[in-house]
């Protein structure tokens, strides 16, 4: 079977642009139907441009959110995929897509869920830093685990640690998205 995936950013989208050349290149059995973005200027949208793939803008405000819901809902993606997505989803979102929204956040969760995840664990002194691939549910980082993967980060400055925390989620979304969606 092909998939279908829908792809929601609202940043750099470095995670996304991963995601979609690795269904370019068919290592992902899945094609990005669309991005969703809820920031007008995300840096993301000049990549799906570049890309060829098609991005909508919603704000996420109240009733805004029946739009999307019936975009996607035509589509019939196999997966809604967060990736750097900075808005909680209202419940009925949630409900409506469920166990079809996956998310990435830079911690092992439940470490440091929430914001601002990756500064807290360097804040903290910690020698080790996670990234968790996860199923959406109502609350903020508290869904089912999919996978998870940890690295060192001793003696690394924040800059550091940053650029190997993407690299790693880059290689982890890309690799549990191609065993989830064989
Ligand atoms: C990633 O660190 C992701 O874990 C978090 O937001 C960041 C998005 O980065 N949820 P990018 O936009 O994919 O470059």
């Amino acid at each position: 079977m092909f998939h279908k995936l829908v792809v929601f950013a609202s940043g750099t989208g470095s995670n996304f642009e991963a995601i979609a050349k690795a269904c370019k290149s068919k290592k992902i059995n899945a094609k990005i139907e669309l991005l969703v973005v809820n920031k007008k200027n995300a840096r993301v949208i000049e990549k799906a441009k570049k890309l060829g793939i098609n991005y909508m803008y919603n704000d996420f405000k109240n009733d805004n959110y029946f739009e999307v819901i019936e975009v996607i809902k035509a589509i019939n993606p196999t997966y809604i995929v967060l990736a750097g997505f900075m808005k909680v989803l209202k419940k009925y979102f949630v409900n409506e897509f469920k166990n079809k929204i996956i998310n990435i956040h830079p911690s092992k969760l439940p470490a440091y869920q929430g914001l601002r995840a990756i500064e807290r664990a360097f804040e903290n002194g910690d020698n080790e830093i996670g990234v968790t691939i996860h199923y959406v549910d109502e609350g903020v980082d508290t869904g089912k685990i999919i996978t998870q993967k940890c690295l060192n980060i001793k003696g690394l400055t924040l800059l550091q640690v940053e650029e190997a925390v993407h690299k790693v989620e880059h290689k982890l979304y890309v690799e549990t998205l191609v065993n989830l969606l064989k």
